[in-house]
């Protein structure tokens, strides 16, 4: 009789009958695969709620309303979707950026490299301060639209010296309004004295009438289209400007014990923060942003800086005449430079609403001012820098008396 443990041949395999007790180190080693459904790993289940959440905020900061020109980052509005802490979004629909900012965009990343901070031009490249294209008897809105649509090439006199250089076309690089912007900007810049706007309606009028030009412009053919030449979709005559004063004694009058702001008795500080906050939104937060926190490298923040915080008499007068040139501000230097916000928006006309938008600077982004600037106190600055319509450079406002 063979034993349990025996094969047919006679020897002990050791084996069992018992085909479990067989398989059992099989068993052992690889788990059986389960049957049924596994329940999502938590980690992978939090992975996917988080890439969703990204999503959707994504989408939601960055939709640019679903318009066609959400890729172009000077027309789309971000921050329309959320409207941050600070509220000034909340006094009306989502704001379009003013025509003078995309200017200043522009003419920071497309022309700064070539005709300078401070438009004095970098040789051999000629001057845009001064030039009798920008601002001067050569001058028409034609003209200079027509130039940077299609460039320049060839000899060209700018303030009695020639110059021999070719400028790039802009008119496919950049959009009829970034030109417009920048047209405007380039004409009140500088120490130039252009009024007005040049707007987007006139040059896509002057993209569809020298659609047959295919080369830069000689400064000849540029001549021959007449001074009198309009472009239609012009902006109204803008009005004259109601404090330009005859020049006078022009130089900065020493700090007087009077150019100090009257201390607030009678004046209610909150009241005009308060208002402030929509003048903010109107004419400073293009630049400097709902945050204060500006736009580096193209727009200094007002949190916490010197020129916000320090002298309220220089606040005044750098909002009413500008800035030009490079200038330093949180050790990051900025070379956009700013066009007289006085000048370029009506709203600053008025000493209350003056006063109002730079004590909500002075007390908003983290910024404490006990010190009112009054209606009273804007006027007394404006009056005295009426005379002087150059813009500040940095040199000057760190020598302000
Ligand atoms: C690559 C260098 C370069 C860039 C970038 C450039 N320009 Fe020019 N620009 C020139 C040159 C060179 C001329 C003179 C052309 C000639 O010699 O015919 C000129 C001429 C001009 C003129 C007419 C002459 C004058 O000085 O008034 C204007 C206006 C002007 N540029 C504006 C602009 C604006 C606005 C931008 C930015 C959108 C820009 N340029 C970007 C080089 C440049
Ligand atoms: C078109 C864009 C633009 C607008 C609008 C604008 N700024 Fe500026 N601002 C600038 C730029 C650019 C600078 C830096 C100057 C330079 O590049 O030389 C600046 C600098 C300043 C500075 C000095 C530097 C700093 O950051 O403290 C103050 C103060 C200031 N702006 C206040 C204002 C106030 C107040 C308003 C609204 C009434 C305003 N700005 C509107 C562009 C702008």
């Amino acid at each position: 009789m063979s034993q349990p443990n025996e094969g047919q041949d006679g020897l002990d395999y050791r084996e069992t009958a018992d085909i479990t007790e067989v398989h059992a180190s099989f068993v052992r080693e690889h788990g059986e695969p389960r049957a049924g459904t596994m329940p999502i790993p938590t980690w992978l289940g939090v992975v996917c709620a988080g890439a969703l959440v990204w999503a959707g905020v994504y989408v939601g900061v960055f939709h640019g309303g679903f318009s066609p020109n959400v890729y172009n980052e000077y027309e789309s509005t971000p921050s329309a979707f959320f409207p941050l802490p600070g509220g000034a979004q909340e006094t009306g629909p989502a704001v379009e950026e003013p025509l003078l900012a995309v200017g200043a965009k522009v003419f920071g990343q497309n022309c700064v490299s070539c005709h300078g901070p401070n438009g004095a031009g970098v040789a051999p490249n000629p001057p845009l301060a001064d030039s009798e294209w920008v601002d001067g008897p050569e001058f028409s809105e034609k003209r200079l639209v027509a130039i940077l649509l299609k460039g320049l090439k060839g000899p060209v006199s700018v303030k009695g010296t020639t110059y021999n250089g070719a400028m790039p076309p802009w008119g496919q690089a950049l959009k009829p309004r970034q030109i417009a912007g920048v047209a405007t900007y380039i004409r009140q810049s500088f120490g130039n004295k252009g009024t007005g706007e040049i707007t987007e309606a006139q040059v896509v009028a002057a993209k569809k009438e020298f659609a047959d030009q295919t080369s830069e412009w000689t400064i000849e053919q540029i001549k021959a289209i007449p001074l009198t030449d309009k472009l239609e979709g012009g902006a109204p005559a803008a009005a004259p400007v109601a404090d330009a004063k005859p020049a006078g004694d022009a130089k900065l009058a020493p700090a007087t014990a009077d150019a100090k702001p009257a201390p607030a008795t009678g004046f209610d500080l909150s009241a005009s923060i308060e208002r402030g906050k929509g003048v903010y939104a109107l004419t400073c937060m293009a630049c400097h942003q709902l945050t204060g926190m500006g736009l580096p490298p193209a727009f200094p923040p007002l949190a916490g800086t010197e020129w916000v915080n320090g002298d309220p008499r220089r606040l005044v007068a750098i909002t009413l005449k500008g800035i030009m040139g490079p200038m330093t501000v949180d050790g990051k230097v900025y070379v956009t430079g700013m066009p007289a916000p006085g000048a370029a928006f009506p709203q600053l006309k008025d000493d209350k609403n003056l006063a109002d938008v730079l004590n909500y600077v002075r007390n908003s982004f983290g910024n404490k001012s006990e010190v009112a600037i009054t209606p009273e106190f804007a006027g007394k600055v404006r009056a005295e820098f009426a005379a002087d319509a150059v813009p500040f450079s940095e040199e000057t406002l760190k020598n302000f008396k």
